[in-house]
């Protein structure tokens, strides 16, 4: 799917259903997240990430989440952080973002539309947390983004990001399902859909990901199982620093 049919995509459903489409929980489909709850979610997830593995951000100045959404972890890392900056693809994502922004001294939203994070120098981010969101994107995007997180990252910071590795289901129908829902051309997707909006699931193996991390001078800190893709993917979180 190219970068322009997938924001296309996500802006719909940022007008239509969003922290539904953040967080696609069976029962809150169709504008039944109450926003407290939703919020408390991202809390929970960054407290338990910086007592998992937040020691290894030493310096708690300036950090990136990357796939913002409506600002659910960047708000959270406000609480962690002297500046967080979310960065989403959708503008209405962002809208939303700062129509719920309670930490505006700390938080700020930008919308980038590109395939680099060239609005930022290099080593510029104590700390990059993205979760949930290069799994929705073809393999050629999530490498050249994190390409970028390894350039935007400071020396010594900290990266983390969440990744499927692979299907688990032993049925070769479902992991059939699942490949070519990865591997749709854009025009397919958008005959199949009818303007419906899509996610893209995609996966790339953890052994492939380490490779191409190392290749790229990245010093990896951490390789832990992680559930938050839903359905039949296992998926990593991975954290490194350079
Ligand atoms: C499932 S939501 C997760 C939001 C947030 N990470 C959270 O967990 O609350 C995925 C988000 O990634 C954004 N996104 C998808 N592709 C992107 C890209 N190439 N660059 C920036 N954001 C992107 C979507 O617009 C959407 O808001």
């Amino acid at each position: 799917m190219s970068l322009n049919f997938l924001q296309e995509n996500w802006e719909k459903f940022a007008k239509s259903d969003p922290f539904w489409a953040v967080l696609t929980y069976s029962d809150k489909k169709g504008g039944k997240w109450k926003i407290d709850e939703f919020f408390k979610t991202g809390d929970e997830e960054i407290h338990q990430l910086i007592a998992e593995i937040g020691h290894h951000a030493k310096n708690r100045k300036r950090a990136l989440d990357f796939g913002c959404g409506v600002g659910r972890l960047t708000q959270a890392l406000a609480q962690f952080f002297q500046e967080v900056i979310g960065v989403d693809i959708a503008p209405s994502m962002i809208r939303l973002a700062n129509e719920h922004n309670r930490y505006p001294k700390t938080c700020n939203f930008i919308l980038n539309e590109t395939n680099t994070l060239e609005c930022f120098p290099n080593d510029h981010f104590d700390f990059i947390y993205s979760n949930i969101t290069l799994q929705h994107m073809r393999a050629r995007y999530i490498k050249e983004y994190l390409k970028e997180f390894l350039r935007i990252l400071k020396p010594a910071g900290l990266a983390v990001f969440q990744l499927p590795s692979h299907i688990t289901t032993n049925s070769p129908i479902k992991k059939f399902k699942q490949w070519l829902r990865a591997h749709l051309p854009t025009p397919i997707i958008k005959w199949w859909t009818r303007g419906k909006p899509w996610i893209d699931m995609n996966a790339i193996p953890k052994n492939e990901i380490i490779y191409f991390l190392k290749k790229n001078d990245a010093l990896i800190i951490d390789v832990a199982k992680n559930n938050n893709a839903d359905g039949y993917w296992q998926s990593f979180r991975y954290s490194f620093t350079k």
